[in-house]
């Protein structure tokens, strides 16, 4: 069975209050809970964490390189700052995916920066919750690649 962790960083725990416009209406269990389903459905085993510390985020990454097969992080604003989690997740020796909810890209210009994605193979953003479902699936490819390949 495939094994996939998630790691959410911070204010994310907040969804449903923050700005509705830009993040939907969905608390982070709602969302998690969809996710869920349908990793459910893909026989995929995930597990969920959120955390709004930096040094928690990088034990999570650390934590996660050894017990699962593909890793998907929204570092949240850490991602247009954090040097340790970009180092974390170029450490880590499982693929990594970057989401972001809102598209980074067309917001205010410091969100444009990602010091974290050169650290992954991929960043899939501006989906809401169906980033990560994206992101679920390009692991679920990419693996499947890799173990057809050995
Ligand atoms: C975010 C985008 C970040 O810029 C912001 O700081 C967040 C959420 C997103 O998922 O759209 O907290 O990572």
């Amino acid at each position: 069975m495939l094994k996939i962790g998630i790691i959410n960083g911070p204010n994310l725990n907040m969804l449903g209050k923050r700005d509705q416009k830009i993040y939907g209406n969905l608390t982070l269990e709602e969302m998690n809970h969809k996710i869920e389903s349908f990793a459910k459905k893909e026989n995929i085993e995930l597990t969920i964490k959120q955390s709004n510390f930096e040094g928690e985020i990088i034990e999570f990454t650390q934590q996660f390189s050894s017990q699962v097969d593909g890793l998907i992080i929204n570092p949240a604003a850490y991602t247009h700052y954090s040097y340790a989690i970009a180092d974390a997740l170029r450490d880590c020796s499982i693929p990594v995916i970057e989401v972001h909810l809102s598209n980074i890209f067309s917001r205010e210009d410091f969100r444009g920066k990602s010091v974290s994605a050169p650290a992954c193979i991929g960043q899939i953003v501006g989906f809401s919750y169906q980033s990560y479902i994206l992101a679920i699936r390009a692991l679920q490819d990419l693996l499947k690649k890799e173990a057809e390949e050995v």
